[in-house]
C-alpha cells in the first residue's frame, strides 16, 4: 500500500470526535491571570523604541515601523501566522500587523485589536501602548497555554489610527466578503491604563451587546463597577461595526474629566482628566495606572479564553447550507466511511484547501477504494446541489482507452445511481469543480459515494476536496 492512515490524521479525528459534537454546551472557561509585569515590559519596549526614534511612534516615522517589527517578531516566535500589511497614508507608509493562531475553525473568527501608532507629539504609552501591550500579552499567553481553540483567533495591531482609523479601515476594505462573514466578534482596546482611570465598556453596537455584557459581568465579578460609553467612531472597532460585525471593547478614559461620583467609586482625582497627557509628549512610561491596566488585560484574557471556545454552530454559509459534515476533510476521516487511508494529509498530493483531501487509487495495481457520507436531504428542499473539486493525475498515456475510473454515486437504499464517471482520460494538473442536481433525492437519506477502480498497472490518482451538498 502506498500510504497508511497517518498518526496525525488519527489524532485530529479523535480530537474532533470528542470536542466537535454539535450542540455541546460550552462551559465557562477559567482564564489565567494575564501578567501585568509582562505587559509593562512591552510598554518599556515601546518607550525605548520611541526614545531611540525621535520620541514618537507616529505613522511614517521610524518609531512606528520599529514597533510593528517588534510586535510581529514576538508573535512569530510564539507560533502565530503573521502578516505585515502595508498601506499608504499622507504621512507616509504604514503597516498593520495581523496575527492568526493557526488552529480552530477558520469559519468562526474571533478578533481582538488595538492601534499601534502614537501621535507625533509623544511616545503614546497610554494611547495606545497599553491596548497594544495588553492584546499582545494575551496573544502570547494564549499561545503558551496549551488551550485547544475551537474557533480561529486573530489579533490586529492597526497603523494610522491617529490619522482617521486608516489601518483598520484598510484591513476591512481589503477583506473579501466571504472573509468578513467569518468574523464573529471584534474586540477593541484603545487606552486601557489611563493614570486617572475610569472603567468604561463600549456601548455603541447592538450586535455586540452580548460581548458588552460579558465584559461588564467580568468586571462586576472582580468588584469593579463599570459605566457604558458610546465611543461611536472614535476607535478602530468602527470599521468592523460598519460591516455589521459584533464589536465591543474597554477604555479607561482620555481627555474627559472624572466626576466626583466617578472618583467615589473608582478612586483618583475628580475634576481632572482621565488622562491629562492625552496626545501630549508626557504620554510616556510614567503616564500609567498599572491597576487599571492589570484589570483590563485580565478582562481581555477572559474574553479571548471564552470566545475561543464559544459554540457558533455550523451555521448556514452564505449562499446556502452545506449538509455534508467535514466537507473539506480537514478533520481527517471524521464523518466519512470507506477504505481506510483515503482521507489523508499526505504531502504527495496537494489539497485544494487546507491540507486534507480524499485521495482515491494511485496504486498502479488492481484495486478499488471508496469513501462516502450519508446525508438526509430535507423533503422541503427547493434545490439540492452536489459539488466537489477533483484533480486527476495518471501514468497512463493513452488518449482513448479507459483503464482506471472514479464513479460518483448516490446510494439510495438498494439502488445505486452513478452521476458521473471520471477516468485516466480526464487527467490534468489542476483541480476542477463538478456540480450535479440531486433534488430528485429530497426527503431521502442517501449516501454520496466516490468509488475508484484501477487495473493492474500505471497508476491514476483521483483526488477530491471541498465537497458540498447545498440546499438554499
Ligand atoms: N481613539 C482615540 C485616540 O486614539 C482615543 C479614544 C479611544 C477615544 C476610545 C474614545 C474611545 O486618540
Ligand atoms: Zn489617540
Ligand atoms: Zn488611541
Ligand atoms: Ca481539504
Amino acid at each position: 500500500m502506498r500510504r497508511s492512515l497517518s498518526a496525525g490524521a488519527l489524532g485530529v479525528a479523535l480530537v474532533a470526535g470528542v470536542l466537535g459534537v454539535p450542540g455541546n454546551i460550552a462551559h465557562a472557561v477559567e482564564s489565567p491571570d494575564i501578567s501585568v509585569t509582562n505587559a509593562k515590559a512591552h510598554l518599556d519596549q515601546f518607550q525605548s523604541i520611541a526614545t531611540a526614534n525621535g520620541g514618537n511612534r507616529y505613522t511614517g516615522r521610524p518609531g512606528y515601523k520599529a514597533s510593528a517589527d517588534w510586535v510581529k517578531s514576538k508573535l512569530d516566535a510564539a507560533g502565530y501566522t503573521t502578516t505585515l500589511q502595508q498601506f499608504n497614508t499622507s504621512a507616509g507608509t504604514s503597516y498593520n500587523v495581523i496575527a492568526e493562531w493557526p488552529h480552530g475553525d477558520a469559519n468562526h473568527v474571533v478578533m481582538a485589536g488595538s492601534h499601534l501608532d502614537s501621535v507625533s507629539s509623544g511616545p503614546g504609552i497610554n494611547d495606545n501602548g497599553t491596548g497594544s501591550a495588553g492584546v499582545l500579552e494575551v496573544a502570547l499567553a494564549y499561545a503558551a497555554s496549551g488551550q485547544t481553540a475551537r474557533n480561529r483567533l486573530r489579533f490586529g495591531f492597526w497603523g494610522a489610527e491617529e490619522l482617521g482609523l486608516l489601518g483598520s479601515k484598510y484591513y476591512v476594505n481589503n477583506l473579501p466578503a466571504a472573509e468578513r462573514d467569518k468574523i464573529e466578534l471584534y474586540l477593541n482596546f484603545d487606552m486601557i491604563g489611563s493614570p486617572n482611570p475610569g472603567y468604561f465598556v463600549y456601548n455603541d453596537n447592538p450586535a455586540g451587546n452580548s460581548a458588552r455584557d460579558d465584559l461588564t459581568a467580568y468586571f462586576t465579578s472582580k468588584s469593579v463597577q463599570t459605566e457604558y460609553i458610546d465611543v461611536q467612531g472614535r476607535s478602530d472597532h468602527a470599521a468592523f461595526r460598519s460591516l455589521g460585525i459584533a464589536t465591543a471593547g474597554t477604555f479607561t478614559g482620555a481627555e474627559g474629566t472624572k466626576t466626583s461620583a466617578q472618583a467615589a467609586k473608582w478612586g483618583g482625582t475628580a475634576g481632572q482628566a482621565y488622562d491629562p497627557c492625552y496626545h501630549r509628549s508626557c504620554d510616556n512610561i510614567n503616564n500609567l495606572n498599572l491597576t487599571a491596566l492589570d484589570r483590563n488585560i485580565d478582562a481581555i484574557g477572559h474574553m479571548i479564553w471564552n470566545y475561543a471556545q464559544k459554540d457558533y454552530g455550523s451555521g448556514p454559509p452564505p449562499g446556502g447550507s452545506n449538509l455534508l459534515l467535514n466537507p473539506g476533510f480537514e478533520s481527517g476521516a471524521v464523518n466519512w466511511t470507506g477504505t481506510s487511508g483515503v482521507v489523508t494529509n499526505s504531502s504527495s498530493k496537494p489539497a485544494r484547501s487546507g491540507s486534507y483531501k480524499a485521495w482515491l487509487q494511485g496504486n498502479g495495481s488492481t484495486s478499488t477504494e471508496n469513501t462516502g457520507q450519508s446525508v438526509a436531504i430535507p423533503a422541503a428542499a427547493t434545490a439540492a446541489t452536489l459539488s466537489f473539486w477533483i484533480r486527476i493525475d495518471s501514468a497512463e498515456t493513452t488518449s482513448s482507452v479507459v483503464y482506471d475510473t472514479l464513479k460518483v454515486q448516490i446510494v439510495d437504499g438498494g439502488t445505486t445511481t452513478t452521476l458521473a464517471t471520471y477516468s485516466n482520460l480526464n487527467k490534468g494538473s489542476a483541480y476542477v469543480e463538478k456540480t450535479f442536481n440531486v433534488l430528485a433525492y429530497k426527503g431521502k437519506t442517501v449516501t454520496v459515494k466516490f468509488l475508484g477502480a484501477e487495473d493492474s498497472s500505471l497508476q491514476t490518482s483521483f483526488v477530491v476536496d471541498d465537497t458540498a451538498l447545498t440546499v438554499p
